[in-house]
């Protein structure tokens, strides 16, 4: 059997159309999704929209339109995002849809009937923005929400409770003896730290507002949104209705959230899956910030990047391929329009485009778009073989430790030595000499070979341009088909197999 691998994003508040910092966390986890089936897992990759709580139905009465008619539109356009960057999601949950209420009542019911749920009064300090509530202690300075540092809103009504404190050790010491169930290790040390301050029983109902799933049984309560949110990790996968897909997918291998949710998906939801009796997700890892300038992206600064049109301008593989090379997964990386722009020029245009060029170029030049049997070669071709092969290797190790950037770079590391190894072989003068006839398949054999893996080596990140190389080196094998292993061998295209003519990946951008 296959191995399985599944992994997701935090479904996107419909409160606004999603930025480029939505982009960087989708990308992500579809380079990581794409990786793991080039690597020969069956994948499930979700992604999906968090619709319901109290700003959804503010916002929406604001517009003059119902909750579900504004969450309609904004979530199209959601899934006309990930459509034009290339996302490649099994499925799309959206909290809203009747499979996704069924689970969370099912949820909400079982932690009652066990005992974890109790009604009683709720007095305190609610953050409508980040749908969080918070305590005196934990207000900022100024008295406002410690994340995103707004107004808090006195709230007093009859709720339902959680028995969070019952699960706060079991979840502290899960933490603390799985050090690969939180990452980065900063990350863990916080969590480490916040609960040691403490856990309280969660307030997980709301009556001032009607827009969530009902608790089953007393209709005027609404379930808290992150609480019905959070289970949106369990519906598409037979929670409910398919016992087999369930046991196949659970425990998720990867929650891919920011970091400042990474409290929810590990210390709300490790009590919720325990109070369950579900195992917990392998991992929870919390990627930092895309900020511009150093600022935080907001309407109110007027900073907020627009994916689409960048799309637009730039195409989808030169965003993806910026986003996952520039940023370290763990940190706050910066998102610049100038860095972007060099980065086309530099690394796309110039250094994966001239290589292809310049390869089928010649190949099409000296011996009529016809590749030749190689033989053994030079030291020269042999370190470059060797230096594929490592590649190959080693990015599969980055990869399987979430350490993209570096995997991204150590491809680009191949490309650069591979326009070197044209330089220093000089195909255009072995053209010249009747002598070095078979010096000079050897060459371009090579060449294209390595262009071959770069194709494959890249098609988690730009699986467009991936598809392009694949087409232009004309690979019998059909691109749906590569696997992670079609890399890591050196000679796989056949003798007398016959290339395309070269096409432009990346025209240069002009910086005005
Ligand atoms: N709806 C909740 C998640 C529920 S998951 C069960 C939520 N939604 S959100 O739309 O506000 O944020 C979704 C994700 O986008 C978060 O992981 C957040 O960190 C991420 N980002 C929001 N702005 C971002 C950047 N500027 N940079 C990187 N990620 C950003 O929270």
């Amino acid at each position: 059997m296959k191995k399985t691998f599944y992994i997701t994003t935090p479904i996107y508040y419909p409160s606004a159309k999603l930025h480029i910092g939505h982009a960087y966390c989708t990308t992500i986890a579809d380079a990581v999704a794409r990786f793991k089936r080039l690597a020969g897992y069956e994948v499930f990759f979700l992604t999906g929209s968090d619709e319901h709580g109290q700003k959804i139905q503010r916002t929406a009465e604001n517009e003059g339109v119902t909750p579900i008619e504004y969450v309609d539109k904004i979530v199209e356009s959601f899934k006309e995002l990930w459509k034009r960057l290339e996302i490649s999601n099994d499925d799309f949950i959206r909290t809203s849809e009747p499979r996704h209420h069924k689970v969370v009542q099912e949820v909400f019911r079982r932690i009652r009937d066990k005992g974890d749920i109790y009604k009683g009064e709720y007095t305190g300090l609610y953050c409508t923005p980040c749908e969080s509530y918070w305590t005196e202690l934990q207000l900022d300075e100024n008295g406002c929400c410690p994340d995103c540092h707004r107004p808090v809103e006195k709230v007093s009504e009859e709720a339902y409770f959680f028995k969070m404190s019952k699960y706060a050790d079991a979840v502290l010491k899960y933490i603390e003896e799985n050090p690969e169930f939180l990452e980065p290790k900063s990350r863990r040390n916080e969590m480490i730290n916040f609960i040691k301050q403490g856990l309280e029983d969660l307030c997980i109902s709301r009556t001032s507002f009607n827009w969530g799933v009902p608790v089953p049984d007393d209709e005027k309560h609404v379930i808290y949104v992150w609480f019905d949110a959070l289970t949106n990790y369990l519906t598409p996968i037979g929670f409910l209705d398919d016992k087999e897909k369930f046991k196949k997918f659970w425990p998720a291998d990867l929650h891919l959230v920011g970091k400042e949710i990474v409290r929810f998906h590990t210390i709300i939801w490790g009590c919720i899956l325990m109070a369950l009796g579900i195992e917990l997700p392998k991992k929870v890892y919390g990627h930092g910030w895309l900020v511009i300038g150093g600022d935080k992206m907001s309407k109110s600064k007027g900073n907020v990047v627009d994916p689409m049109l960048l799309i637009d301008e730039f195409s989808a593989d030169a965003i993806r391929y910026f986003l996952l090379r520039e940023i370290n997964l763990g940190q706050d990386g910066n998102f610049n329009r100038d860095a972007l722009i060099t980065r086309i020029n530099a690394d796309l245009a110039n250094d994966l485009g001239n290589l292809l060029h310049r390869t089928l170029n010649m190949i099409g030049k000296f011996q009529n778009e016809i590749l030749l049997a190689p033989t053994e070669g030079t030291e020269l071709d042999k370190s470059l073989k060797d230096m594929a092969i490592d590649t190959a290797k080693n990015y599969r190790q980055l990869m399987e430790d979430m350490k993209i950037s570096d995997a991204v770079k150590i491809v680009w590391q191949f490309i650069s030595r591979t326009n070197k190894y044209i330089d220093e072989t000089a195909p255009w003068k072995l053209a010249k000499d009747e002598t070095q006839k078979q010096n000079l398949s050897n060459v371009l054999y090579n060449l294209a070979e390595s262009l071959r893996i770069v194709s494959v080596l890249i098609s988690p990140f730009m699986p467009t341009t991936a598809k392009r190389i694949h087409e232009q080196l004309k690979v019998s094998q059909p691109f749906e088909e590569i696997q992670l292993e079609d890399a890591e061998i050196f000679g796989k295209l056949e003798e007398n197999h016959e290339v395309g003519k070269p096409e432009q990946l990346f025209p240069r951008i002009e910086i005005k």
